[in-house]
Formats: C-alpha cells, sequence, structure tokens
C-alpha cells in the first residue's frame, strides 16, 4: 500500500498516512496529490476501515503548502491543473465516508493547513505553527481555506488569520478551536491514534452518517437542516449495527460492529 510518496500503515480499522517528504518540509508536489487521490479512491469501498489519521514525517512541518520549487518549473496550464486537482482531492477527504484526523506534527501552512483542514478535525504536537500565509504571496489561499476556516473557527477569527497571514502556535489553535486537543512532544502519533479509536469504536454508517449530517447542514436553513439531519439518521435505522448495539447494551457487553 505504501508509495514513493506516502507511507501508508494499517492497525483493524485505522490507517495512518505519512507524507514520505521531510527534505522538502512534506510540501504538496504534483506526485504527492495523485498518490493521495490514489488512496482515497482506494479506502472509498473499505468498510472495514473507519478512520483516517494524516500527519507528515519528522517534526519540522505537517505540510509547508505548494511545493515551491516544482512551482517555478511549471506553466501557468500546469498551475491551473494543479490547483484543480488540489480542490478536488481535498473534496475527496471531506466526502469520504471515513473519518480523517489530522495530526499536526510541525508547520501547517497554506496547503498544508488546507489540507487539514479538510480533514474532521486535527491534533497538533505543542510546538507546531499554523497560518495561511498567502496574502504575503500576492495570492489568497486557493485550497479551501477561507471557506473552510470560517466554518470551523468563525468568521472574526478566520479574518484575524488570513488578512494578518501570521502564524499562530498550537495552544492559541487550540484556544480557537482550530485544533481540538493537543500533545506534548513526542507523544502525538498515541493522542492522533487515541482520538481515532474511539471514532473506530463506533458504528461504521454511524460515523458517515454523522459527519454528512454535520457537514451537509452548515449552509442550510434551520427546518432543511433539521431535515436534513433526519434523512441522515433514518438511514441509521435500517441497519444491523443498530440492532447490535441495543442487544449488547442488554447483555451488558461492548457492541461488535461491522458496518452493516
Ligand atoms: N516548497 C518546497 N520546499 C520547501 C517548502 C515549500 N513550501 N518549504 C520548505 N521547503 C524546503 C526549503 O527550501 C529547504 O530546502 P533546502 O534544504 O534544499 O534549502 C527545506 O525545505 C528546509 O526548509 P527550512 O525553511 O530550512 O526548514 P525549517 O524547518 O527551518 O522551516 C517551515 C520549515 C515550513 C516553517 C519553513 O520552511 C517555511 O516557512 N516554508 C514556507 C512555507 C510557505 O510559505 N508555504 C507556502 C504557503 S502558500
Amino acid at each position: 500500500m505504501t508509495g514513493r510518496e506516502w507511507i501508508v500503515e494499517r492497525q483493524d480499522g485505522i490507517e495512518i498516512w505519512t507524507i514520505d517528504g521531510e527534505a522538502r518540509r512534506n510540501a504538496l508536489s504534483r506526485a504527492m496529490i495523485r498518490e493521495l487521490q490514489g488512496n482515497l479512491a482506494r479506502i472509498r469501498e473499505d468498510r472495514a476501515l473507519r478512520c483516517v489519521v494524516i500527519t507528515g514525517q519528522g517534526d519540522k512541518a505537517f505540510c509547508a503548502g505548494a511545493d515551491l520549487k516544482e512551482r517555478v518549473s511549471m506553466s501557468a496550464d500546469d498551475v491551473h491543473h494543479f490547483h484543480d486537482s488540489l480542490r478536488a482531492t481535498f473534496r475527496g477527504i471531506e466526502a469520504a465516508p471515513q473519518a480523517f484526523v489530522a495530526a499536526l506534527n510541525g508547520a501547517a501552512l497554506g496547503g498544508g493547513l488546507e489540507m487539514a483542514l479538510a480533514c474532521d478535525l486535527r491534533v497538533a504536537v505543542e510546538g507546531a505553527e499554523m497560518g495561511l500565509p498567502e496574502v504575503g504571496l500576492g495570492i489568497i489561499p486557493g485550497g479551501g481555506g477561507t471557506v473552510r476556516l470560517p466554518r470551523a473557527i468563525g468568521v472574526a477569527r478566520a479574518k484575524d488569520l488570513i488578512l494578518t497571514g501570521r502564524r499562530i502556535g498550537a495552544a492559541e489553535a487550540l484556544s480557537m478551536g482550530l485544533v481540538s486537543r493537543v500533545a506534548p512532544a513526542g507523544a502525538l502519533r498515541e493522542v492522533a491514534l487515541e482520538v481515532a479509536g474511539l471514532i473506530a469504536s463506533n458504528a461504521p454508517v454511524s460515523i458517515r452518517q454523522a459527519k454528512r449530517a454535520v457537514d451537509g447542514a452548515l449552509h442550510l436553513g434551520i427546518e432543511e437542516a433539521l431535515a436534513f439531519e433526519n434523512r441522515m439518521y433514518q438511514a441509521c435505522l435500517a441497519t444491523k449495527d443498530r440492532v447490535e448495539a441495543l442487544r449488547a447494551f442488554a447483555e451488558k457487553r461492548k457492541p461488535v460492529f461491522t458496518g452493516e
């Protein structure tokens, strides 16, 4: 499963995908995005997989954004095409049936933070830095940053980060709700796997439907949002896992979920 750009590990219902590009601070290259697309396609129908942790190699960077060295030799058409595939790939993470946890092992900047924002939640090591520095580079965040950051932390806080381009540390990110846990140095993997394990212990159809319910209702008015939630809820009622949960409760044991 491991390719040239990503190291893929599997532990029961969890996969850990590590960007294998420490020398370029795990920056987003074309090959790396292509392989990420392949990984997303591979897991689309994988009902045994409940959660994916995305992280980067080393302790300097989760992902330093676009590969600025590769960018120099790209034509305008190449950049356009790359940008489209980046956006589609991040959308693919968001739309995946599994939950995604970004484990920020170091700097998450520009497209790196945008990739983390496409994940369902984020945990960071205490030394990690986060920011969207694009306005200082003559562009704006174009990988979903201006859309997903306000949805994650609110408009005022998002504009603070996007318009200043400033970098924040893990403690400030935690206080903003940008990350949900901060791990001490050396303990990020453990914390990320603990979060992933909690998610993976739940019914897979419920995880998928809950993710859809939250993401799909965000832009709707209250009536439509509640109707949307109800549709997502109804889909859980017919599952064997719901019956198994009731049986397990009656029998005072842990449920064994199959994703059916
Ligand atoms: N694309 C390609 N290579 C990158 C890169 C990027 N986005 N960011 C860092 N690198 C490379 C450096 O060029 C350097 O390569 P070299 O050894 O061949 O000179 C190597 O990674 C190490 O970079 P360095 O800055 O010395 O590492 P650091 O650990 O001190 O700092 C960062 C790491 C990520 C904080 C820092 O590199 C940085 O700020 N990068 C730019 C981030 C950015 O602005 N991204 C664009 C957002 S739109």
